[in-house]
């Protein structure tokens, strides 16, 4: 990590931001110098070079950051101390400049060229994002956007990331993270974003507590206290808990893969079923079709890709796929008239 030159707090709360407001809008520069010399951050999924992430004793997250200064870095090891999970920075091709004002063109000018669809060239690159439950995105806020390196790299990936849970985090003098967050969903428009935790120069000394909460609001812990192989599912309903237990086949393990997830549940046919559509779809391919659901079965209607939950028995049907069953009689939480708030979790 280069921790080249640590940038006094104050000097960043006093910096005339452009985005305090977690803005797009970038005022420091009246005029975009040129574009940086080497401005291709290669194709989408450019994989010539992978690097291999460190590795920790779980490998259901990944760690991914960038930090010139080391505070995007502090929280990258703490999240990663606390899941004892994979690792990884990602590194601009062309080191970050010493000398402070010469960053701050540096990333004017990068991110001017990033408007323009060129992305600054960065080292890293991950072959595949498979066994992750979560990604965990980490950066600094430059001129109230995403640090650069991160948006090549989540340009880079950003069909291997489809499908994937995204956590992101960001350090920042004092700006807010919400045009951050905007700015991965565009680059990332195949993957499901979680809540995300921003520190700023007032609460970075917090981190310890705020990354624990943060971590526990996410349902990731570095117990393996629901193995991937678990098929035990919690689901609130408003002040009730129902479970459920779902099938061994791979659409169920990919919705096992989006929890927690909160969704609301549409009546479907005079409360036949409650149903609501995953984005993106389950994964229903090769997996065997066919059920005469009973109340209780969670399944997937494959034409419509939408995930219903069967309030009464329904004609048997082979564009059902079965993934699930709610236990006992926890069906009577659902088969109410109207939508249905509800938050799905592993035991
Ligand atoms: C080029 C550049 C632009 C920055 N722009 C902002 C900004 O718009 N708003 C802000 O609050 N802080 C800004 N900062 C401060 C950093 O976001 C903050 O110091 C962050 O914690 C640095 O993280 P790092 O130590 O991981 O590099 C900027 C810093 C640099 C170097």
């Amino acid at each position: 990590m280069k921790k080249i030159l640590l940038i006094p707090l104050m000097m960043l709360t006093m910096m005339p931001m452009a985005a305090c407001d977690g803005s797009n809008a970038d005022p420091i520069l009246p005029e975009q110098p040129g574009q940086p010399g080497n401005s291709d951050g290669g194709d989408e999924d450019d994989s010539t070079n992978p690097t291999n992430p460190i590795p920790g004793g779980n490998g259901r997250y990944l760690v991914l950051y960038c930090s010139r200064t080391g505070s995007t870095e502090r929280m990258a090891q703490q999240i990663q101390q606390t899941l004892d999970c994979d690792i990884l920075e990602v590194e601009p091709q062309t080191p970050y400049e010493s000398d402070y004002n010469g960053m701050l063109n540096r990333a004017q000018e990068e991110l001017a060229a990033i408007r323009q669809g060129n992305y600054p060239a960065i080292k890293t690159s991950v072959e595949d994002f498979g066994n992750y439950d979560i990604v965990f995105v980490g950066y600094p806020i430059w001129y109230g956007s995403m640090a650069t390196p991160m948006q090549t790299f989540l340009h880079n990936h950003a069909s291997k990331l489809a499908g994937k849970r995204i956590a992101l985090f960001a350090s920042s003098g004092s700006s807010g993270i919400s045009a951050s967050v905007d700015e991965a969903r565009t680059l990332c428009s195949g993957a499901t974003f979680t809540e995300t935790l921003l520190l700023t120069s007032s609460t970075l000394s917090q981190m310890g507590n705020r990354i624990r909460t943060w971590l526990e609001t996410l349902g990731a812990s570095r117990e393996n206290n629901y193995p991937s192989t678990s098929t035990n599912v919690k689901i609130t309903v408003g002040n009730r808990t129902i479970t459920a237990t779902m099938e061994d086949n791979a659409a169920a393990q990919d919705f096992l893969s989006r929890l927690p997830l909160e969704v609301t549940l549409n009546d479907y046919n005079n409360i036949t079923e409650k149903i609501f559509y995953p984005s993106p779809a389950l994964t229903t391919a090769g997996v065997p079709r066919g059920c005469a659901p009973v109340p209780g079965d969670i399944t997937i209607y494959v034409p419509w890709n939408n995930v219903a939950i069967f309030c009464k028995s329904g004609s048997q049907s082979n564009d059902l796929i079965k993934i699930g069953r709610i236990d006992g009689n926890g069906i009577d939480a659902l088969n109410v008239p109207g939508n249905v708030a509800v938050k799905f979790e592993r035991q």
